[in-house]
């Protein structure tokens, strides 16, 4: 397929905003069907973004011949169920991350995609930014030297989305699933993602959800309740890997903290990068540091040009020219290291990794 890509977005909540506008704003996409349970919600975007078929029930849309491909974006507990239903379907999927609730979901996605020989592109926005790309060419083309240590940080001090997310059941968990999950992630792609050995995670509940606290905005689910919270409020780990590098994360949806923290940091034998919360490279020349700045036009993570990145690429994957940079397999190893943290918790020990 090299023509129009014509799409269906499933779960038409917060997030989706970001895919409808990035695929109408993508000349060679035509967004051809909506879906989400709340059929109000999955009109309302018809409605703004001129698209004919409205559905309530995912099979519905999946039966329609008419589209190539789909975004999920519906809450945690149906990516693998719906992504695998669409891969039989014969559609090409862009999955929100993360990938599943679980590994044994996450391989059996793996195995549909092989099944199916479509292509799976997991929601991992943050590779597809401008500052990750050149910092991914600065390793690819040895700069750094080889990674041994990374770390990576992403605190709120107050931001339990609510509803599902804040629901076990659905979510898989809290703030290490929704929000560690990017930052885990950049740090293990531009490490080389190197293979697991072993992970010890620490969990806490301690503060709850703080729905008592006013005069603070966050980021919030469609279906906003703050009556149900499940999940932790706080994350940390240390996650060993085979090439004896290490990464150290610290995550929350609340916590005591002075300001909202959200850093990425990679030290290598040759040099070093702040990727967040602004991207500077920091290497050694004739015996002097230097902080190096580049004149870039995002410094950091941009979001609307950063989902807009991700889908015009994801649009390339479905044509036929490009090879997605997020692939399933990296989905799965996601779902490996955020399980194996929520895992060692539990057991309150590292835990190890054939
Ligand atoms: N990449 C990012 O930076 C980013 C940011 C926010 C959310 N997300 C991810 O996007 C997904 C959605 O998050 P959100 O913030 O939009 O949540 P949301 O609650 O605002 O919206 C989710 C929507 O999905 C619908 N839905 C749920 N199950 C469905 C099903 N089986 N069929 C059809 N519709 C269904 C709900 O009715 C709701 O409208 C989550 O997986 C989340 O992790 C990613």
């Amino acid at each position: 397929m090299s023509g129009t890509v014509r799409i269906g977005v499933i779960g038409s909540g917060s997030i989706s905003e970001m895919h409808f506008g990035s695929y109408n704003k993508n000349k060679t996409a035509e967004i051809v069907a909506v879906c989400d349970l709340n059929e109000e919600r999955a009109k309302a975007k018809a409605e703004k973004y001129n698209i004919p078929h409205v559905y309530t029930d995912y099979r519905d849309l999946l039966a329609n011949p008419d589209i190539d491909a789909v975004s999920v974006c519906t809450w945690n507990n149906s990516h693998a169920e719906i992504s695998i239903a669409a891969l039989r379907a014969g559609k090409h999927v862009l999955c929100e991350k993360p990938l599943s609730k679980t590994l044994e979901e996450a391989l059996a996605v793996e195995q549909a995609v092989k099944d199916s020989g479509k292509t799976l592109q997991v929601g991992f926005v943050r590779r597809y930014a401008s500052n990750t790309r050149i910092v991914k060419s600065f390793v690819d083309n040895g700069e750094l030297g080889p990674i041994y240590y990374a770390k990576a940080s992403c605190i709120r001090k107050l931001g339990n989305p609510g509803g599902w997310f804040a629901d076990k059941e659905r979510s898989g968990g809290g703030p290490l699933i929704d929000i560690g999950v990017h930052v885990i992630d950049l740090c293990w792609y531009l490490m080389g993602r190197p293979k697991v050995k072993s992970i010890s995670g620490n969990t806490y509940n301690r503060l709850g959800n703080r729905s008592n606290i006013k005069n603070l905005k966050f980021y919030k689910a469609a279906d906003y309740n703050a009556e149900l919270n499940s999940v932790e409020d706080m994350a940390n780990a240390l996650i060993r890997f085979e090439n004896g590098a290490s990464l150290l994360v610290d995550v929350s949806f609340t916590l005591h903290a002075k300001q909202d923290e959200l850093t990425v940091k990679l030290f290598g034998e040759k040099g070093g990068v702040e990727l967040e919360p602004e991207l500077t490279l920091i290497m050694e020349k004739y015996d002097t540091i230097l902080n190096a700045t580049p004149q870039i036009d995002n410094l950091s993570f941009e979001f609307v040009q950063g989902f807009q990145d991700e889908i015009d690429y994801f649009i390339e994957v479905c044509q036929g020219k490009k090879t997605t940079l997020s692939p399933v397999q990296d989905g799965v190893e996601m779902m490996k290291m955020l399980c194996g943290v929520y895992e060692s918790a539990a057991q309150g020990r590292e835990i190890w990794f054939e």
